[in-house]
């Protein structure tokens, strides 16, 4: 009997965080483990595997998606953004990542790179959603530290604008 063939792998050329990446994959290969081991983009963070923590969330053409629920020949062409393509204009912190930080809306941080893509995609959308609405479009995604109060406080504070009050 003959070993089984290798699978064959394919060049993938898609935009990261406005960069043009290209990596090799086999067929079945994530787009998550794609993301992290050939491209190095381990914000995207991995953890059921199986679409339902949400922590493997990227943007891809604008909305978010589990990247472990797809392939990376799948996403060919595409536009992908990760956490790491979310800093400020002067390389720091954007207004949502601050307000993470000042309503304490992370601990481990494992959650925060998928739900960060997610409220952006909200914001993005829906730059006056309720709390409710918040809390819908967040449900997606898994935290196992913070109870979640201090998740949704961040996001609606940069909704109502209350982030920025006192700032220069
Ligand atoms: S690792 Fe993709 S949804 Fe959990
Ligand atoms: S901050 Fe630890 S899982 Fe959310």
């Amino acid at each position: 009997m003959s070993a089984p063939r290798p699978q064959e792998e394919s060049l993938v050329r898609l935009t990261v965080n406005g960069s043009e990446r290209r990596g090799v994959a086999e067929p079945r290969l994530l787009l998550s483990d794609f993301l992290r081991e050939e491209l190095r983009l381990t914000g995207v963070h991995v953890g059921c595997e199986q679409g339902e923590c949400g922590a493997c969330t990227v943007l891809l053409d604008g909305e978010p998606i589990r990247s472990c629920l797809m392939f990376a020949v799948q996403a060919q062409g595409a536009d992908v953004r990760t956490v790491e393509g979310i800093p400020a204009e002067d390389g720091g912190l954007d207004r949502l990542q601050r307000a993470f930080q000042e309503h304490h809306g992370l601990q481990c941080g494992f959650c925060t790179p998928g739900l960060l893509l997610t409220a952006r995609a909200l914001l993005a959308e829906n730059l006056q959603p309720s709390r409710a609405e918040i809390a819908e479009h967040l449900a997606g995604n898994v935290c196992r530290c913070t109870g979640y109060t201090g998740i949704l406080d961040a996001v609606e504070a940069v909704c109502d604008g209350s982030d920025e009050e006192g700032a220069e």
